[in-house]
């Protein structure tokens, strides 16, 4: 029986002409096959697989220019080499896996990534929470030379100490009291394949010491077994925190951070790329709908302003949660009683202040209606604006310098603007502290 060579179609440049040409020689073997043999059905059903996920690259691309084109405004700010970037890296069949946004530095990392991708080298992923470490981890396995093999994700931080080991390299029966058969651990499954350490800064001193030793020897040992068994496996790490500053303070192996730490990606916050807050309420918007089996769902225009000033201390994760929960609990629009309570501006056009109750800065609802549209839309600005300096001065400790680099901000238009708002920095320097990130 003669079946169709998906690596015969151009499968590497994704095109609807070709997915619909795999798609009807798939129908017409299905048609006329008198009998099929159980090789055959497993033959197409892996072929289907592989459409399948065609079909999902070529609508997650899709939906990202679409999401691009609905919301040209966010463009006008944007620079357009971005946009050319990004149109490279789709013209080169990028895989992005969903991620999403064209923001320098956030299309800089997905270069470096395309580059590292083919090659064995191990990459650190390093960034606050929810700004896609795992995601890039996913983009990197999937551009590169191992995409059909074994993807296995660690969480270190979620492993006890005392199953440390087994759980990487596996362990022999009877090794220790519990250990009644013998088990393959990550590592092996993941041979030939990507091995993703998540959350590597909380891997103990004790497994950073194996972990170094496998890294080296690309060999591991089941716990209870002096067998070395090879291992050929392509190491991706991730972290929320600062290894080189931990491994200054003794706390993280300099060797480990090193073997690691070939190629270095840092992603981005959110706050470092407001400008896309827009497109990615498009995008989450379109995906939340395509899920919830609804039509997007459409915004206040005081709910779009409270999100667009928003802080995003979770970054795209919270971001996404929180389109998702409003696409969830509003019918046809969404407003600010859909908002989780915490983040909720108060009634009666108080805005939930930091300093009020250790909330969020965030625009105010205004307590008087405005006498004309122009002058409503000012005072959000000017609301907005203040919210956002006051919340970046109380994540910063009061530090303008550190701030005006956050928002990548000329410092003296920064203090022009503290002025013009009346706002001290001093008066943030003994609040909590430096905040996150
Ligand atoms: N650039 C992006 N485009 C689209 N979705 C994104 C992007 N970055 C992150 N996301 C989405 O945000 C969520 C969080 O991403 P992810 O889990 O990769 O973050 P993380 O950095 O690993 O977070 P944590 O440190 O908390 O583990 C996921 O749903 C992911 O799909
Ligand atoms: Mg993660």
């Amino acid at each position: 029986m003669k079946l169709f060579d998906p690596h015969g179609l151009g499968s590497s440049a994704v095109s609807y002409a070709g997915l619909l040409e795999k798609i009807e020689i798939l129908r017409s073997t299905l048609r006329w096959a008198p009998r099929l043999e159980r090789a055959d059905i497993e033959k197409l059903l892996s072929q289907s697989n592989t459409l399948r996920d065609e079909v999902l690259q070529l609508s997650r691309k899709e939906r990202f220019v679409e999401a691009a084109e609905r919301e040209p405004e966010a463009f006008v700010a944007a620079d357009l080499s971005a946009r050319a970037r990004r149109q490279a890296l789709l013209d080169r069949s990028f895989i992005f896996e969903g991620t999403f946004g064209d923001n320098p530095k956030l299309l800089a990392a997905l270069e470096i990534a395309e580059k590292a991708a083919p090659t064995d080298l191990p990459v650190l992923i390093d960034g606050e929470s929810g700004t896609g470490k795992e995601l890039m981890a996913k983009v990197i396995h999937a551009n590169g030379a191992r995409s059909d093999k074994p993807y296995i994700s660690v969480n270190c931080g979620a492993i006890p100490d005392n199953l440390l080991e087994s759980e990487l390299f596996g362990h022999k029966k009877g090794a220790f009291t519990g250990a009644s058969n013998d088990r393959k651990g990550k590592f092996e499954s993941a041979h030939t394949g990507t091995i993703f350490l998540d959350e590597i800064g909380e891997l103990p001193l004790s497994g950073q010491v194996k972990l170094l030793r496998v890294l080296e020897a690309h060999e591991i040992q089941r716990v209870g077994s002096d067998q070395a068994i090879a291992v050929d496996t392509r190491i991706v790490a991730a972290t929320n925190r600062n290894l080189r500053q931990m491994s200054e303070e003794g706390l993280f192996r300099e060797d480990l951070f090193y073997r690691l730490s070939v190629i270095h990606l840092t992603l981005p916050a959110l706050r470092e790329r407001r400008d896309e807050i827009p497109l990615l309420f498009a995008y989450f918007g379109d995906e939340a709908a395509e899920q919830l089996k609804r039509r997007p769902v459409k915004m206040t225009p005081r709910l779009r302003d409270f999100l667009l000033n928003y802080a995003y201390p979770g970054n795209i994760r919270e971001l996404r949660n929180l389109i998702y929960r409003v696409s969830c609990l509003a019918a046809e629009t969404a407003d600010l009683e859909h908002l989780p309570e915490d983040i909720r501006p108060k009634p009666g056009g108080a805005a939930l202040r930091a300093d009020a109750d250790g909330g969020d800065g965030v625009a105010a609802v205004p307590a008087v209606a405005p006498a004309s549209l122009a002058e409503a839309k000012r005072a959000a600005s000017d609301e907005a604006e203040r919210a956002f300096l006051e919340r970046g001065l109380q994540e910063t400790g009061g530090t303008v310098a550190e701030l005006a680099r956050r928002c990548e901000m000329n410092r003296s238009h920064l203090q022009m603007l503290l002025k013009k708002h009346g706002i001290r920095s001093k008066d943030f320097r003994h609040r909590n502290g430096v905040g996150r990130g």
